[in-house]
């Protein structure tokens, strides 16, 4: 099973005069062009957040008509520039758990579980307790299923992005502590942090990826990739 990863696109309304407005469109177009011409083609399409920049009803707007084109079925998780009810409004029914935005998708080989992280008043993760039950009895009904976790946030440090990580340390504790009692998690995919990363962290792999907008890339020459679609891919078995 391969899994394209995208993040971070920060995409504004097709109305907006910001000069970065245009780049970002046509970096998320540029994306949905290469992982539309892989062989082979990926089965499904991740974003791991910041899908928006204000989070404003005519931004998603946009975001859906960009990510029309692809050939797959796309999944989003929320990041600190999304609002919970218009990204609820443009990707409903994809996003639901009460008013997280944690969901699961059960019809592939590896099932894959969608976390919230998000805190509409801070720029930085929380995983509350609410959420942390939520995902342990997730978890909890499919021990024999190999599984991939996305979040916006990563539960460790990378980098200086908005001063790293969660508001709480004791909130990625709790999440580590539950990844390492479920052993059919293979992966950890976040975003947040606009660079690429990896590590072990609670026994699974987990990583990040560069922002697809060219303008918030860290950690690679941001002038000389510009124009470059960035996006990751990840296989994995069933088994
Ligand atoms: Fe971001």
């Amino acid at each position: 099973m391969l899994i394209a990863q995208i993040s971070d696109t920060h995409i504004l309304a097709e109305s907006s005069h910001r000069p970065e407005a245009g780049p970002r469109a046509e970096d998320l177009r540029r994306c949905i062009a290469d992982i539309n011409c892989l062989d082979p083609a990926p089965d499904l399409v991740i974003h791991t957040g910041d899908t928006v920049q204000t989070g404003a009803p005519a931004d998603y707007a946009h975001l859906r008509k960009l990510l029309a084109p692809l050939r797959m079925p796309v999944y989003l998780a929320p990041g600190n520039r999304d609002d919970r009810a218009n990204f609820r409004a443009a990707f409903e029914p994809a996003a639901a758990d009460g008013i997280f935005l944690q969901y699961t998708v059960e019809e592939f080989p590896v099932r894959l579980v969608a976390l919230d992280s998000i805190d509409p008043a801070h720029n930085q993760g929380v995983y509350c307790a609410d959420r942390q039950r939520w995902l342990d009895a997730c978890l909890s009904a499919a021990p024999g299923r190999p599984t991939i976790l996305f979040i916006h946030h990563p539960p460790f440090d990378v980098g200086q992005h908005y001063i790293d990580g969660y508001r709480d340390p004791a909130d990625r504790a709790a999440l580590a502590a539950i990844v390492a009692r479920h052993r059919q998690v293979r992966r950890l995919l976040c975003g947040h942090c606009h660079r690429s990363s990896q590590r072990i962290w609670a026994d699974t792999q987990a990583t990040t990826m560069p922002s697809v907008a060219r303008d918030l890339r860290e950690g690679i020459d941001a002038q000389r990739l510009a124009g470059t679609p960035l996006y990751q891919l990840h296989a994995l078995t069933a088994r």
